[in-house]
C-alpha cells in the first residue's frame, strides 16, 4: 500500500538512496560520479535538512520510494544554503577546474545565487521531484506535486519553478503534461506553474 505524506527524518537515508537511484537524467547514478554522496548533497538533502515543512514522500510499507523537495521561499533558501550548507559542501569537495561531471556539478552548486532567477515574484518556490522506477507512471507524480502545490498555496506562495535536465525528455513531458510552462530566463528546460492551477 503506497501512500503520500509528510516527509520525517527518518527518511533521509531514502531521500539519499532515492535520489542517488533517479540522479542521472532519471536514471540510476550509482558510480557515475567521483563520489556517490554529491548529487544527494546538492539536490536532496540541504532540502529535507533546511525546509522539511515542504518535503514529501511516496510511502511504501513505511519506507519513502518516491518524494517531492520543496522551498517555499528561494531567496531565503539561498541565503540559508550560502551561510549555513556552503562551507561544509566546499571543504567536502574542493573545487578544482577540471572539466569533468563531478567538478562540474559541484562548480555549479557552489553558486547557490545560480538560483536567483528573474521570475522569482512570481514563482518563488523551487521543487524536485523523483520517484524510484518500481513507482513510476502510476499517478504518483501528479500526486505529489498536487500535495506541494496545497501545500504552498496555505503558505500564499503564487507560483512554483524547476529546472530538468535537457536530456531529461520524460520528465519534460510529465511537466508538460500537468501544464508547466517554460520561463522566459531559461533555455526552455527552466518551467514554472502557479499554485493556482488545477494539476
Ligand atoms: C518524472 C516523474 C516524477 C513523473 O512521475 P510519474 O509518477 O511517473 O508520473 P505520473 O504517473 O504522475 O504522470 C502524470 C501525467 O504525466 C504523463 N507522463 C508522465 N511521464 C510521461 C512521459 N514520459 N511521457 C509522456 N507523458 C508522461 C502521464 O501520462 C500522466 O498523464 P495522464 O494522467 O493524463 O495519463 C517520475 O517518472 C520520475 O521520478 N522519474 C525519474 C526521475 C526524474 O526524472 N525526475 C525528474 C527530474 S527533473
Amino acid at each position: 500500500m503506497a501512500d503520500i505524506r509528510p516527509y520525517r527524518a527518518s527518511d533521509r537515508d531514502d531521500i539519499y538512496e532515492i535520489c542517488l537511484k533517479t540522479g542521472r537524467s532519471g536514471q540510476d547514478a550509482t558510480g557515475w560520479l567521483d563520489d556517490d554522496d554529491l548529487l544527494p548533497d546538492i539536490y536532496a538533502l540541504p532540502y529535507v535538512d533546511l525546509a522539511p515543512e515542504t518535503a514529501f514522500v511516496v510511502d511504501v510499507d513505511g519506507r519513502a520510494r518516491g518524494y517531492i523537495l520543496g522551498v517555499a521561499d528561494t531567496a531565503a533558501f539561498v541565503e540559508r544554503l550560502r551561510s549555513d550548507w556552503l562551507p561544509g559542501f566546499l571543504e567536502k569537495y574542493p573545487p578544482n577546474d577540471a572539466d569533468t561531471p563531478t567538478a562540474r556539478f559541484a562548480r555549479d552548486a557552489s553558486r547557490p545565487e545560480r538560483m536567483l532567477i528573474p521570475e522569482l515574484t512570481e514563482f518563488p518556490a523551487h521543487l524536485h521531484i523523483d520517484l524510484l522506477p518500481e513507482l513510476q507512471g502510476q499517478g504518483f507524480g501528479r500526486g505529489l506535486v498536487r500535495t506541494l502545490l496545497s501545500s504552498l498555496r496555505e503558505r500564499s506562495v503564487p507560483g512554483v519553478w524547476l529546472e530538468y535536465g535537457a536530456d531529461n525528455v520524460s520528465a519534460g513531458a510529465f511537466y508538460r503534461r500537468l501544464g508547466f510552462t517554460p520561463l522566459a530566463s531559461g533555455a526552455g528546460t527552466r518551467v514554472g506553474l502557479h499554485t493556482d492551477a488545477v494539476v
